[in-house]
């Protein structure tokens, strides 16, 4: 599900780059020194099954509906593109796997163990090291939970989405709110302490007084990790057609605002703490591969559609990219056996972008960016500098909806809530401050050359 927030975080970013070169002098040398051993040796892997059931109304994900039986291919080329890539970026080590899709839970066990296998000859995966597997609780399937941890799985991330009947229905969901229920036991039985469910609000037909209920359903079964996400009605889907017709309603905004604050206050009752927009665990029972998306590490993205951000140090990179891979599986698999990736898109992240990503992704955590992290991406222009002074941001703070103090910046509980109406401010603060060290540090570049040209 990273993948969502990912997505909204970075649709949130601004596309500017730099383009002259002696900024990117200054860019390189900034870099070398912030995307230091510690962070280029290390990444986090997510793995793309693409093959669903069916499509769900709502769902704009990369997945296709299986034609044939191919997967003794796919799993050869995910196993040569986790090579590839590996290769690539030269990571000694792998810090979490996320098997996500898609409906992942489709594939075989033998597949997962196999893509594991690769990790493993390829790089450091410490044996416990976080490996999650996203669930759809439908009966095909059900009772390979085992043998996918005794592949090496030792995380499940089961989309209920609904406890509700109709719902379900209207979704598109091909399982019922039992088959779900079942799923998460069956899952507890297996991973104690690492299960979560992933649960939709904003549905169509859905009031505050039905959240509230099938919330505290929820809660009475879950084990200690909870994904609560807002329906996004994504263009090119069903129901997106379907709301444009007349035949469902959506909630309002200021509805499915209640229904967020009031998931919030019940979790937090329960013994949940949020640890992100949309993520709350008991007992620490956090997303370690989420987390690290958040915290801006490298991440490694294999299989169709997959999305990674990595230095290509194995061929000489020093700057981090955006790497997407070919989306149409038949497609990426002919890519694969041909050139061993099926990376489509690259682009190299500036200073700045970089920046960007860390502070969109750090802010969706309750933590925030501490100064020390800051500092790990930005050597020379600390929070404080770069936030403290703007007037934007000032209200912000005075309003109580953002926090800048001695551990670095976050939002406040209210503040939240309000996330994506509080970036733009951020976001054009930051874009100032670093353009304008960069026009400072090619000035002070130029008074040094004219000084030497004169000796
Ligand atoms: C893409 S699915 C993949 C996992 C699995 N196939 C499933 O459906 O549970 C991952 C999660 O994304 C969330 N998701 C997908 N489409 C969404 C949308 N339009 N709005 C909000 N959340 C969405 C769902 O909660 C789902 O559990
Ligand atoms: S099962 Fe998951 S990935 Fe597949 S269509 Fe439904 S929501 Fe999308």
């Amino acid at each position: 599900m990273i993948r969502h927030a990912l997505q909204a975080g970075t649709r949130a970013l601004c596309r500017r780059r730099f383009s002259d070169t002696h900024s990117r002098e200054v860019v390189e040398d900034v870099l070398e020194r912030t995307e230091s051993a510690r962070i280029t040796k290390q990444a986090s892997l997510y793995v793309h099954w693409p093959y669903c059931l069916r499509r769900c109304s709502y769902c704009n994900f990369n997945k296709y509906i299986p034609r044939e039986d191919n997967e003794h291919m796919m799993t050869e080329c995910l196993q040569r593109e986790t090579e590839t890539l590996l290769q690539l970026s030269q990571v000694s080590c792998i810090t979490s796997v996320f098997f996500g899709g898609g409906t992942p839970s489709l594939a075989d066990p033998s597949t997962i163990a196999a893509v594991l296998e690769t990790v493993s000859k390829r790089a450091c995966l410490s044996d416990t090291a976080e490996v999650t597997l996203e669930v759809n609780p439908t009966p095909v399937g059900k009772s390979k939970l085992e043998d996918f941890f005794r592949a090496g799985v030792n995380r499940l991330s089961i989309g209920v989405q609904s406890l509700q009947d109709k719902d379900l229905e209207i979704l598109g969901r091909d399982h019922s709110p039992q088959q779900a229920l079942q799923t998460v036991a069956e899952a507890r039985r297996l991973c104690p302490g690492r299960v979560s469910v992933d649960v939709m609000f904003g549905r169509p037909e859905q009031s505050v007084e039905s959240w509230e209920n099938e919330l505290s359903e929820l809660l009475r079964v879950c084990d200690d990790h909870v994904s609560l996400y807002q329906l996004t009605l994504e263009r090119g889907t069903q129901l997106f057609k379907q709301v444009l017709q007349g035949e469902v309603t959506l909630p309002t905004e200021e509805v499915t605002a209640e229904m967020y604050q009031c998931a919030r206050r019940t979790l937090h009752q329960h013994g949940f703490l949020q640890y992100e927009v949309s993520n709350f665990a008991r007992q620490n029972a956090v997303s370690h591969h989420n987390r690290s998306y958040w915290k801006g590490t490298q991440y490694i993205g294999v299989g169709p559609g997959a999305h990674g951000r990595f230095v290509p140090v194995g061929e000489g990179g020093v700057l981090r990219e955006a790497r997407t891979q070919t989306l149409e599986p038949d497609i990426w698999m002919r890519e694969v056996q041909q050139k061993g990736h099926a990376t489509r898109r690259r682009i190299q992240l500036s200073h700045l972008e970089l920046l960007e990503e860390v502070l969109v992704m750090g802010m969706r955590m309750t933590d925030g960016i501490n100064n020390k992290h800051w500092e790990l991406f930005s050597p020379h222009l600390g929070l404080h500098e770069v936030f403290g002074t703007s007037s934007d941001v000032k209200e912000l703070l005075q309003r109580g909806q953002l926090i800048l103090d001695d551990r670095g910046l976050r939002c406040s509980w209210e503040g939240l809530a309000l996330l994506d109406s509080m970036l733009p401010a951020l976001l054009v603060e930051l874009e100032r401050h670093v353009n304008q060290r960069l026009q400072e540090d090619d000035h002070a570049k130029g008074q040094t050359k004219r000084n030497s040209d004169l000796q």
